[in-house]
Parts: C-alpha cells; sequence; structure tokens
C-alpha cells in the first residue's frame, strides 16, 4: 500500500489531495480544491495573477488535505505534482514546493503529466473504468482522442487542429454575455429550447470519411466559433438559447461521432470521459445513446474530478511510482509536452 499526496497548480485550480491503494484498489482519502475566483473578473485566466494566488494558497491547501486524511507529513510515501502541460509560473509554484517538501521528508518525487491525470479521474470514481478503454479528453487546452491499450501505453488517434472543446465554450460564453468559465452556463441555456431554430455545420465530419485519412479522428471549433459570432451579431435576447444550442449540438454530435469510430475501429467496449467539458451531462448522454448500438458503455467523471483536481495526479503518480518512475531533483515545468508513454499508429 502507497499513500500519495498529489498537487495540482497547472491553472486556476490550487488543489491537493491523499490516495492509499495499491494497482487499480484506491481509496481517496482526501481532495481539496481551491478555485481562484479572481479570474472571473477579467473573463479568462490572468497568468501572473494565478501564479501568486497558488503561492498563497498552497500551504493551506496542502495542510488541509493532510488534515482531512486524517494524517501527518510523515506518513506519507510520496508526492505526485503536475509539472506540464499549462502556465508554467503557475506549474512552477507546484513543482517548488513539492520538491521542496517531498527533499525535506526524504521521498520521491513523481512529475505528472496534467492530462494523463485527466485519464486517470474517472477511476477514482468507477472501478471498470480501467483500460483498455476509447479516451475522449476535453478541457479548456486540450481535445484529445486516444486509445488506450493499457496504463502507460496511449495511442493518440486525433486531436483539434485549432481550439480546445472548452475553449470553444469559453468563447461562445463570452460572446452570448455569459460568465466565465462558460461550458456549464451554455450547456445549461442549450437546455432551455427543444430544439434550435438554426444549424451549424459539424466540422471535420463528412460521412465518407475513411480509417486513415487525416480528418477522420481529429475535430477544428474555430469555424463553429465563428459560425457563433456572426448569428450572434444580428442576434436579440430571444436568439440566444437557440445559438447555444445550435452550437451544443454541432460540437457534441461532432466529438460523438468521432469517440465511436475510435470505438468501432478498436473494438473497445467501454469509452472514458476526462476533462473539464466530461463534466457536460448532455455530452454523456449523448456518448451513451451512440456507443450503445457497439456494445460500449461510457463512463464519465463527477463535475468535481472532470475539472482540474489533484486526486487525478495523485492517481496517476501512484501508477508511475509503481512503475518505478521517480523525478530528478532538477524536475522542472514546461508549458507543453507531449503525453507519456504514447505509441505509434
Ligand atoms: O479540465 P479543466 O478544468 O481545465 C483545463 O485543464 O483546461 O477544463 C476547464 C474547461 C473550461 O473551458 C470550462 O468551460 C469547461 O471545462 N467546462 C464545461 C463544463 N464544465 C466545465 N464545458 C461544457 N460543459 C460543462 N458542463
Ligand atoms: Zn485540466
Amino acid at each position: 500500500m502507497t499513500r500519495i499526496l498529489g498537487i495540482e497548480t497547472s491553472c486556476d485550480e490550487t488543489s491537493a489531495s491523499v490516495l492509499t491503494g495499491e494497482g487499480n484498489d484506491v481509496t481517496l482519502d482526501s481532495l481539496v480544491i481551491l478555485s481562484q475566483d479572481v479570474h472571473r473578473v477579467f473573463g479568462g485566466v490572468v497568468p501572473e495573477i494565478a501564479s501568486r494566488q497558488h503561492l498563497t494558497a498552497i500551504v493551506p491547501v496542502v495542510e488541509r488535505a493532510l488534515a482531512d486524511a486524517n494524517i501527518g507529513l510523515a506518513d506519507l510515501d510520496a508526492i505526485a505534482v503536475t509539472h506540464a502541460p499549462g502556465l508554467v509560473g503557475a506549474l512552477l509554484v507546484g513543482v517548488s514546493f513539492a520538491k521542496a517538501l517531498a527533499f525535506g521528508r526524504g521521498i520521491p518525487t513523481v512529475g505528472v503529466h496534467h492530462m494523463e491525470g485527466h485519464l486517470f479521474a474517472t477511476a477514482l470514481e468507477h472501478r471498470d473504468a480501467v483500460p483498455p478503454f476509447t479516451a475522449l479528453l476535453v478541457s479548456g487546452g486540450h481535445t484529445l482522442l486516444l486509445d488506450v491499450e493499457a496504463w502507460g501505453r496511449y495511442r493518440l488517434l486525433g486531436r483539434t487542429r485549432d481550439d480546445a472543446a472548452g475553449e470553444a465554450f469559453d468563447k461562445v460564453a463570452k460572446l452570448l454575455g455569459l460568465p466565465y468559465p462558460g461550458g456549464p452556463h451554455v450547456e445549461r441555456l442549450a437546455r432551455t429550447v427543444e430544439s434550435s431554430r438554426l444549424r451549424f455545420a459539424r466540422p471535420m465530419l463528412r460521412r465518407n470519411q475513411q480509417p486513415g485519412d487525416v480528418d477522420y479522428y481529429d475535430v477544428s471549433f474555430s469555424g463553429l466559433k465563428t459560425a457563433v459570432l456572426q448569428a450572434s451579431r444580428t442576434a436579440t435576447p430571444d436568439d440566444h438559447p437557440h445559438i447555444a444550442r445550435a452550437f451544443h449540438d454541432s460540437l457534441v454530435e461532432t466529438l460523438v461521432e468521432k469517440t465511436a469510430r475510435a470505438v468501432q475501429q478498436y473494438g473497445r467496449t467501454r469509452v472514458v470521459l476526462g476533462g473539464g467539458v466530461a463534466g457536460n451531462k448532455t455530452l454523456a448522454a449523448a456518448m451513451q445513446q451512440r456507443v450503445k448500438r457497439l456494445g460500449a458503455t461510457v463512463y464519465a467523471p463527477s463535475p468535481r474530478l472532470a475539472t482540474d483536481n489533484a486526486a487525478m495526479i495523485a492517481r496517476a503518480g501512484l501508477y508511475h511510482f509503481e512503475q518505478g518512475t521517480r523525478a530528478p531533483l532538477d524536475l522542472n515545468a514546461f508549458a507543453s509536452l507531449p503525453i507519456p508513454g504514447l505509441v505509434g499508429a
């Protein structure tokens, strides 16, 4: 049994979590997430403010996670920390803190890729959300479609050519005058109408696409965002739910179809969703509806574990710790880095 502390500071959540476990048998002992509300004022994350807030919050957040788990520093076997991708200044706070704490205690540090963390989040709530599975990771900064043969072996099938799914939600929210982060607000507004008076094109979705085509799995959302921009120019408030609904329908159908293609090609019976947008109930329901016909089940995290949190970092860190991974003392932070464990197409 390993007891591991996870730390996440890649964007605008300061989070710490304690997990105990072995293999896929893991207990979540505590999870503290402090969301930096200050960015709402600016309608987006201001990097330097995020870094400074992490610096103020990191000590109390970690202390609280230890207290909630009823343990002290001496009970920890390792510390997992997000070291990429994300805002470098924000990541550096978590990385420096984790290294100092681990060095002081004489325990190892494990660097975790934030998107690999999202891949592990659902397993904390659903025992069956373990490989092999098809994964759709949809966050504010990334949109990745992966075939996961085993933990640590990821085949990258598709990604966004431009905006990430969450980013598209946030931009559309801004155009419709909704608060940041916009995803939940756009989802709610879209649900207020049964169907839309408008229809936007499905980006990168053509009926005659074949496996091997460059756009078979990739997605693109910037055209969709432009369609929303144009529609919103002449819109009255009465049109807003219809714009939100048309955007939502187009984005969901695109993601669902691309994921279904992967389920079919690789013959998977499980689909795991991850990232902030995975907390979208409409997406999860549409996905389940679609892949049921292929004999697959969808596993989606609750909103608390879908958005950024340290429990998923501790969970991915535990896997790497068990594999013998130990970060060197010069572990660094990177704004972008490929997810580790990628296997050839
Ligand atoms: O994974 P996450 O917390 O942070 C990143 O790693 O980027 O994802 C945040 C994103 C934001 O863009 C937010 O608008 C979106 O997830 N989001 C949603 C929903 N809840 C959060 N998007 C659509 N529907 C939701 N219910
Ligand atoms: Zn994230």
